[in-house]
């Protein structure tokens, strides 16, 4: 599980996400903060999240997306992670911010989740789902923890059919994931739990690709190295433009997705089994 070391990561190349940026035209290839608050823009800005909106950001790392969400939107947000550093230093974040009757940081595994049912307009999981070896379970939890009409907003990898069985273990191996799945999959817990179909989009040109060439410019490209060196040895350290060529080689080949997942909980609950409108009794 990432622990120090991601601390450490995101203190050596100096940014507080740990996930992809998101690189549109207007920005120059090395501006990885605006590509990181980009990201969040293109993927939240849709939904209006408004003050009186109660937000969960599953997965939420040392606090960031939550910390952005609560100065854009003004809105209440639960921030929940399985690593008790990130979320101390998540809660130290929000104090030191003065958003602490706004952000809440707790220690919660996303599978099992200590709410009452119909707590949330929004669940957001940036770069999370994906880790999680039972995400059936997750879908039932997060769709029982929505309101009605309530948003579920993800960041997800996914893997495709038929995909080359070695390619699509060194992503999981980069991603730190234990399975990697396909669309019709999740296509199928989502439907399990009650939610809708899902609304996908691509997005690797912009994460995947935008996030290398940056990791390769001449602002980050030593401080990448240096971390790589330290964590994973001189070997990797050198092997490293290799491994990420590799790694955007399969994203851009189709062998693996990066996508914006949208999936909602209906307005109103679906009558009993048995029972339809206007059924005589
Ligand atoms: C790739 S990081 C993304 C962090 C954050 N969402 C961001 O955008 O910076 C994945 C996060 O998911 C958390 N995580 C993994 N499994 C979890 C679980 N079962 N319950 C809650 N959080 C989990 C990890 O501890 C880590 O902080």
């Amino acid at each position: 599980m990432e622990t120090a070391y991601t601390q450490d990561y995101l203190r050596i190349v100096g940014i507080e996400h740990y996930r992809l940026a998101y690189f549109t035209p207007d920005l120059a290839p090395d501006d990885l903060p605006a590509a990181l608050e980009r990201y969040l823009e293109v993927l939240l800005d849709p939904l209006e999240i408004k003050p009186d909106h109660v937000v969960l950001d599953v997965g939420c790392g040392i606090g960031a997306t939550t910390a952005w969400m609560v100065r854009r939107y003004g809105c209440r947000v639960y921030a929940i992670d399985i690593v008790a550093d990130f979320v101390d230093a998540a809660a130290r974040r929000f104090a030191g911010d003065g958003m602490a009757e706004r952000a809440t940081a707790q220690k919660m595994d996303a599978l099992d989740l200590a709410f009452p049912a119909a707590t949330f307009d929004f669940i957001v999981g940036l770069e999370v789902i994906y880790h999680f070896p039972d995400k059936q379970r997750f879908f039932t939890e997060a769709a029982r923890v929505l309101k009605p009409g309530g948003t579920l907003v993800l960041s997800e990898y996914l893997t495709v059919p038929g995909a080359p069985r070695l390619g699509t273990q060194f992503v999981q191996m980069i991603l730190e994931s234990d399975k990697l799945e396909t669309e019709a999959t999740y296509r199928s817990y989502l439907a399990a739990a009650n939610l809708s179909a899902p609304r996908l989009t691509d997005v690797f040109e912009q994460t995947v690709v935008g996030t290398n060439r940056a990791f390769r410019s001449s602002r980050y490209r030593s401080r990448v190295k240096a971390y790589s060196a330290v964590y994973f040895g001189l070997l990797f350290a050198a092997a490293m433009p290799a491994v990420y060529w590799l790694w955007e080689q399969l994203f851009k080949r189709g062998h693996a997705r990066h996508v914006f997942m949208y999936s909602q909980k209906a307005a109103t609950p679906a009558p009993p089994p048995g029972l339809s409108s206007g059924a005589a009794g």
